[in-house]
Formats: structure tokens, C-alpha cells, sequence
């Protein structure tokens, strides 16, 4: 199991300054936004920027995985984005506004043949879908799991689209938590990725100044099974690869406990008390998110 992302710092393709500050960042993970965060006007700039960029960075040097957020299906942009961005390499795809898991292997096929016609082995370009910006694609986040996407990396989730979608004058709740609709499409999306066996990404903190916040929310979401976070501001990036990194203390312990089941038994004690399997799963989970996946 290779160590998830932690981080995926969202950042505007049209933006030549802030491309220029992806070599700075710590992110595991850029997404060079061809969607929300460009105007319809500058989307041939962006595709060709974004393009450029990634072509010069080789997918083996240092620094963060360059993923792309393309335009939604049903637009004229997003297939002149899949076009343009494949021969540059991309390490994956997030795909906005999908309906389900059919939306999704449409995208892999059209990369079967992108990859195909660049020659570029099959199944290179990982998927990310936001699997719940329509009012229908919450309904189908269990259907990933027999979908058979091999080249899922995981499952995301958005409140903004959502809520603009249902018409809602607000997506949070009366304690300043989400409101219920989101919190139901929030857990769908981590039950979803797993029983699909992809990860489970949690979605950004749009208050960019309330480091506090962000850090305690990104703590909860890890707690809660999910293996990292989008970021939208360079700031945010450091605090969110904190709390989705295990302490040494919680990676310590697990190494203590997969050592306890080496000698293949099902329930062990440790410290005084009972383990058993699922604890040995969960041991073995920490150690894979105290691996890192930036390329090195
Ligand atoms: N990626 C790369 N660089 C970024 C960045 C990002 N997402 N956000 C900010 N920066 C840079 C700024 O250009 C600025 O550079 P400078 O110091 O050389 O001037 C520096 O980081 C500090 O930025 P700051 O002034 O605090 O923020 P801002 O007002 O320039 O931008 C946002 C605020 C929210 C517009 C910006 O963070 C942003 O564009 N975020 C991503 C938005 C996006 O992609 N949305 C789509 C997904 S929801
Ligand atoms: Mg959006």
C-alpha cells in the first residue's frame, strides 16, 4: 500500500504567478484548476499554461504530484481539456460534477485512448471524482465499489456546487457545523471510497485566515477515516500534511502492534489489552500514512 496524499493545493490554471509558486510548496499533490477558478474566456490560456507547465516537470523530479481538475462533462471544454493535458503526463484527473460512477468510466475511457494515442502505459492518469456537486450523485456513491475503476485513486466531496445545485441560501447549520444534507453526503463519500477501496478525500476549509479551524477540522476528518484534504491557499498546505500525518507516538504504537501479530495469531495483549484483527488493520493503516507519496 503506498502512502496516501495528504495534501492537494488547488491552484488556478489561468494564474502564471501562482503556477510559479508550485516548486515552493509542500504539498503532496497540486491540482491546476481548469474549471471554477477560470473564466470561459481564459480557458484556452489555462489548457495551454497548465499544458506547458506539467510537460516541463517530469513526473520524476522532486516535488508535488501534478494532478488537473478538467471541466465537467457535457461542456464544450472537456474534451479539448482531456485532449490537451494527457501527452504532458498529468499523475491524475479530478473530474467536477459527476452524476456517478458511469460519468466517471466514460473519463477512463477516454483515457484508455489518450493514453493509447500518446503512448503512455494504460492506466497512468489516476481519477479523483467529486462524487457529490449534483443533487443525483449522492444516491450512487456505493455503486463505485462494483463499478471496477481500476484507475480510481479516490472519492472527494463539495458543499458549494451542492447547495447551488439544490438551491440553498446556505450549506451550513445552525451551530456553524455543516448542515445536515452535507454531513450526509460528507460520510456517504467516505463509506463510498472505501467500500471501493479508494481514498477518501475530505473536502477544502474555504476560511483561509482560521488556522485553528483548519487544523482541528483536518485532525477530526483522519479520526474519521479519511486520508487527506484540499487545500486552497499555499498557508493551509503545512497544517493540513501535519494532521494527516500520524504523531510518532500513534506510529510507534503500531509498529508495536503489527510486531505482536507477527507470529500469525488472531488476538494478541498489548499494554493489558485484548487486540484483534481489525487492530491489526488499523496498525497497518497508520504505517502506510507515515509513508509519503511526493516523488522523490
Ligand atoms: N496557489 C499558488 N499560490 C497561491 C495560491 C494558490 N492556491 N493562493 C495564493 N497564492 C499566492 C498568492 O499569489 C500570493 O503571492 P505573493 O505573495 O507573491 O503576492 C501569496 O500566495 C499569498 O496569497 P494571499 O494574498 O494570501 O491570497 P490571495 O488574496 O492572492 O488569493 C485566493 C486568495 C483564495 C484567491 C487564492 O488563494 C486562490 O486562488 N486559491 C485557489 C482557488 C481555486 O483554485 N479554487 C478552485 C477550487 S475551489
Ligand atoms: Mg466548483
Amino acid at each position: 500500500m503506498s502512502a496516501p496524499i495528504r495534501s492537494f493545493l488547488f491552484v488556478p490554471g489561468d494564474s502564471e504567478k501562482k503556477i510559479g509558486k508550485i516548486a515552493g510548496t509542500s504539498a503532496d499533490a497540486v491540482i491546476l484548476d481548469l474549471e471554477d477558478a477560470v473564466s470561459a474566456g481564459r480557458k484556452p490560456v489555462a489548457r495551454q499554461l497548465v499544458s506547458e507547465f506539467i510537460a516541463a516537470e517530469p513526473s520524476a523530479a522532486v516535488g508535488p504530484q501534478l494532478w488537473v481538475r478538467m471541466n465537467p462533462l457535457g461542456t464544450e471544454h472537456a474534451l479539448s481539456d482531456l485532449a490537451a493535458v494527457v501527452a504532458s503526463r498529468p499523475a491524475g484527473i479530478m473530474i467536477p460534477k459527476i452524476d456517478g460512477p458511469s460519468d466517471v468510466l466514460r473519463v477512463h475511457h477516454y483515457l484508455e485512448a489518450l493514453e493509447s494515442a500518446n503512448g503512455l502505459p494504460s492506466g497512468l492518469i489516476r481519477l479523483l471524482p467529486v462524487a457529490t456537486e449534483t443533487p443525483l450523485a449522492p444516491f450512487r456513491l456505493g455503486d463505485f465499489a462494483a463499478a471496477g475503476i481500476s484507475r480510481l485513486y479516490g472519492l472527494t466531496w463539495g458543499a458549494e456546487d451542492l447547495s447551488a445545485a439544490l438551491g440553498a441560501s446556505t450549506n451550513i447549520g445552525p451551530g456553524g457545523a455543516w448542515a445536515t444534507t452535507y454531513q450526509l453526503v460528507r460520510s456517504l463519500t467516505l463509506l463510498g471510497a472505501r467500500a471501493a477501496d479508494a481514498e477518501a478525500v475530505e473536502t477544502l476549509y474555504v476560511d483561509i485566515r482560521d488556522d485553528h479551524g483548519l487544523a482541528e477540522s483536518s485532525r477530526r476528518a483522519r479520526a474519521e477515516g479519511f486520508s487527506g484534504r484540499i487545500a486552497i491557499h499555499p498557508a493551509q498546505v503545512e497544517i493540513i500534511n501535519a494532521a494527516f500525518t500520524p504523531s510518532s507516538d500513534e506510529v510507534e504504537f503500531a509498529e508495536r502492534v503489527v510486531e505482536a501479530f507477527a507470529a500469525d495469531v488472531g488476538t494478541v495483549a498489548l499494554d493489558g489489552k485484548m487486540l484483534d484483527l481489525p487492530h491489526l488493520k488499523q496498525a497497518e493503516r497508520v504505517l502506510a500514512l507515515a509513508g509519503r507519496p511526493r516523488s522523490s
